[in-house]
């Protein structure tokens, strides 16, 4: 997730290359796992959701962060003044490899990224996209890890700029013709799970209960947000009537100093840690939270809710814990509402970027899997 927009340099929309029909049916499947960071943030070491991409010709590997709020690729690349490394990009030994000549600059809640627009060839599970454009990133501040951004164009970095629109990976994965809509489910295998899957251009209706309740985004340059409308614990209801953002690259939940304090007091928690901005709780407390939508409800208990303070901290050693839900005073944006991944591991989600909608439903952790290729609206 983003917090920060700073300037950017003219940038020309692409128009992205067609490649041979990819074979039916059209989805695309890559795992997702929970990690700890290489980097850190704010100086602390971090947790993120991961996957693998490479870029190039041949294939340079790269672990990128998974990020549902924030709409670029970008890659730790070489700079002027470094000969090079692990881990970093480099430009020289890919011959599909093309600079913009414009500079990318992005601040993530984990630090900044300072570089160059390029395009080149980008690889992911069964997907290949040619000259999709991404940030080669050779100056980064906390932040030492990739970003795989695949929200709306809007959010784009260029966008945010007053730059135009560009194909970014899931809209390049239609052009190029890998899926028939921009579309993509996310899920977890378990409340307690680090792994999940991101299914591009489809839905696996073995991953949920009921129906999927479709919300439309009416704000997307604000990302992937829809209306949260409260939340019920221990059978008391907080109304809250606030747009919540549905992102994956958000370690917690995290809510206005208002709403955030009333779920302490619903939880009768008093013992505030005010420089994490979290509440701790006994690592052994049941407790039941149920996450309201118009017309759907979405559960969570402890399993996914109490987690060990070192997730944030990044002191394995603390035995204390906390509730997952993070006040977001804290954050560069002290009003958004997030919903992160203490939430997501117990919804199907369903992100609808061609149609500004997200689908909902509560999960169904299952190997059976049952992928529906989605072709057109929903
Ligand atoms: C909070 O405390 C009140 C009063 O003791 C009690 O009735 C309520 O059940 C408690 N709630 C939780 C979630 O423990
Ligand atoms: C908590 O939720 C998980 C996932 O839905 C479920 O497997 C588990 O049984 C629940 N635990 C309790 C105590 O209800």
């Amino acid at each position: 997730m983003f917090f920060s927009f700073p300037a950017l340099l003219a940038l020309l929309a692409l128009s992205a290359l067609s490649v041979a029909a990819p074979s039916n049916p059209k989805v695309v499947s890559m795992d997702v796992s929970k990690k700890t960071y290489l980097g850190s943030v704010k100086g602390r070491p971090g947790v993120y959701i991961s996957t693998y991409i490479s870029v190039g010709t041949p294939p340079q590997s790269f672990e990128v962060s998974f990020d549902t709020g924030s709409s670029d690729l970008w890659i730790p690349a070489v700079g002027d003044d470094q000969t090079g490394g692990p881990g970093l990009f480099n430009p020289q030994a890919s011959s599909t490899f093309k600079s913009l000549g414009t500079s990318f600059n992005a601040a993530y809640v984990g630090g900044t990224a300072q570089g160059y627009w390029v395009t080149d060839n980008v690889n992911a599970a069964g997907l290949s996209l040619s000259n999709l454009q991404l940030g080669a990133v050779s100056n980064m501040q906390d932040q030492k890890q990739g970003i795989l951004g695949v929200s709306f164009k809007q959010v784009e970095m260029s966008v945010r700029n007053g730059q135009p629109q560009y194909y970014n990976f899931p809209f390049s994965a239609k052009e190029q013709g890998f899926i028939d809509h921009v579309l993509y489910s996310l899920h977890f295998d378990g409340p307690h799970s680090p792994d999940g899957t991101f299914l591009l251009g489809g839905i696996d209706h073995a991953k949920y209960s009921g129906d999927l309740h479709y919300y439309n985004v009416a704000n997307p340059s604000a990302g992937p947000q829809i209306n949260f409308k409260s939340l019920v614990l221990d059978g008391h209801e907080l109304d809250f009537n606030l747009p919540v953002t549905l992102d994956s690259g958000s370690l917690a939940i995290a809510f206005p100093d208002t709403q955030f304090r009333a779920i302490g007091s619903g939880l009768n928690l008093t013992n505030y840690n005010k420089d994490m901005g979290l509440y701790y709780i006994d690592c052994q407390a049941e407790i039941s939270v149920d996450f309201k939508f118009d017309g759907l409800t979405i559960s969570a208990n402890s399993s996914s809710l109490v987690l060990p303070m070192g997730f944030f901290s990044g002191d394995t050693t603390d035995p204390s814990c906390v509730l997952g839900v993070q006040n977001s005073a804290l954050y560069e944006s002290p009003n958004d509402a997030v919903l992160g991944e203490p939430f997501l591991k117990n919804a199907y989600v369903v992100y609808d970027l061609e149609d500004y909608s997200i689908g909902l439903a509560p999960a169904v952790y299952t190997d059976k899997s049952d992928v529906q290729a989605v072709s057109r609206t929903l």
